[in-house]
């Protein structure tokens, strides 16, 4: 039977193999909004932001600023912003540690206030996520940075009350450095050049939104960006773009479940790895209009995957594809090149039937006939998506424990997955009949 703690969980329970249909919504992207909240410090005056996902990541977000003197009000996806009194630089090490994104204040509170303290993020599920790179840019825009206690103190050198531009090249693309330097140097003193930046969607909808703001930036969606700093920012009116690693997850639901879907709103060339890689399975991916997808299901082939920085194929798509590879006849060679530690999911895969071996960062998957329902544990938010996606495929009935990870990054996951016929539903297993209804051995 499962364990008192496990019974007080809330679970999602999924009876698998039921065919989708319909059209399902796509929610602001995440990656994206926590990027503008932390960019809208750069300005003193109103901001909003339309479009904004119903997330726990966006409502820590939205704490860190409050506690930083901020004033927000959420209206729907509405959400007013205005930075005007932010005393307080100090964002709280309790909110940072629960939400890494955080510390994607860091520029704009350097660039506004010429000083502030942010809390080390520390790592997380899928490994270390160090900040050096952050770090070095700031100081190569005369910032004098000292980590001390777990925090990061960062301050304008000498007299000067700016940051100056400078010429950066970053070591690895990675997409919060590029965003921290890109929302600082807007007001710096002069232009700054990151070479070898992030070309992520989200950094060019940051360009875009700190651009409607006043800020001068060129390039974002390239690795060469040209920020020339300005006085100050005003205020914006600002749309969110949709979100693209959302839109994965629900091709890769009708892909496994052999359903013919569709979504809208959806930016193909933000997900056009995905899609290459899903034609190659075998489904079809039909552009519909500027911004609508439609999937036609396909018996499934062995594909190989290799995550890369964009416009390469997503480390955030990773566990979902691993979850539909793991039906597709043949061999599959996953190359998890990104980060650390983000095969987690492979174990609870294994735990249905899924055919994995794992050496390093490499998988191997054989394609299996069928994989059966079981209960599994989320261990970081895009194994959780791999789960339910697992559970929607799989004889019987799947339970997903580790809701906390999924709710971190998808907006009403199993209703939208309900609205298309899945049999999904959200159950505490305190009650007593739930308990009764599975005969599990915790292991
Ligand atoms: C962003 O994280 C996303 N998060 C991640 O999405 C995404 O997986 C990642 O970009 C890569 O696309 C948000 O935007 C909030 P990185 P970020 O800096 O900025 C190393 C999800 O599931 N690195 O591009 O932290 C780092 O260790 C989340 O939605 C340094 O070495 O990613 C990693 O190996 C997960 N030093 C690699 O770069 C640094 O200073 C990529 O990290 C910074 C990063």
């Amino acid at each position: 039977m499962l364990s008192h703690l496990e019974k007080q969980q809330t679970v999602l329970e999924i009876q698998g193999q039921t065919i989708l249909k319909g059209e399902v919504i796509i929610s602001g992207a995440k990656n994206s909004a926590l990027a503008l909240m932390a960019g809208s410090l750069l300005c003193s005056e109103d901001c909003r932001l339309r479009n904004l996902p119903s997330l726990v990541d966006i409502n820590r977000m939205t704490q860190v600023l409050a506690a930083l003197g901020v004033k927000l009000q959420r209206t729907g996806d509405i959400l007013e912003i205005n930075a005007r009194n932010i005393g307080k630089s100090q964002a709280p090490y309790e909110l940072v540690s629960q939400l890494r994104a955080s510390f994607f204040v860091i520029g704009p509170l350097l660039a506004r206030l010429g000083m502030t303290r942010v809390p080390l993020p520390g790592g997380c599920a899928i490994g270390a996520r160090p900040v050096d790179l952050h770090v070095r840019g700031l100081q190569a825009m005369g910032a004098d940075v000292r980590i001390e206690h777990g925090e990061v103190h960062a301050c304008v050198k000498g007299s000067r009350s700016r940051l100056t531009g400078a010429k950066i090249y970053l070591d690895y693309p990675s997409v919060g450095a590029t965003e921290t330097i890109m929302m600082a140097a807007t007001l710096a003193d002069g232009e700054t050049i990151i070479e070898n930046a992030a070309q992520e969607p989200e950094i060019i909808d940051l360009a875009n939104f700190c651009c409607s703001m006043g800020a001068k930036i060129r390039g974002a969606g390239t690795n060469k960006i040209v920020i020339s700093g300005v006085e100050r920012l005003h205020s914006t009116d600002y749309h969110v773009i949709p979100d693209r690693i959302e839109a994965g997850t629900f091709l890769v639901a009708g892909a496994i479940t052999q359903s013919e879907i569709s979504l809208f709103p959806v930016i193909p060339e933000h997900i056009a790895s995905a899609i290459a890689k899903l034609r190659a399975i075998g489904p079809k991916v039909i552009i519909e209009e500027p911004n609508r997808l439609r999937l036609i299901p396909a018996p499934l082939r062995a594909t190989d995957v290799e995550t890369l920085p964009f416009p390469g194929f997503s480390t955030d798509m990773q566990a979902q594809f691993m979850a539909l590879l793991t039906l597709s006849e043949g061999n599959s060679v996953i190359t998890e090149t990104v980060f650390e530690n983000r095969l987690r999911h492979v174990a609870e895969l294994q735990r249905m039937g899924a055919d994995i071996r794992v050496k390093g960062n490499i998988a191997l998957v054989r394609g299996v006939p069928f994989l059966s329902g079981a209960p599994v544990m989320a261990t970081d938010l895009r194994a959780s998506a791999a789960l339910v996606l697992s559970g929607l495929a799989a004889q019987g009935k799947t339970l997903v424990q580790g809701l906390h990870h999924l709710d971190r990054g998808y907006d009403s996951l199993e209703e939208k997955l309900r609205k298309l016929g899945a049999n999904i539903r959200r159950v505490n297993l305190a009650s007593e009949e739930e308990l009764n209804s599975y005969s599990t051995v915790t292991s």
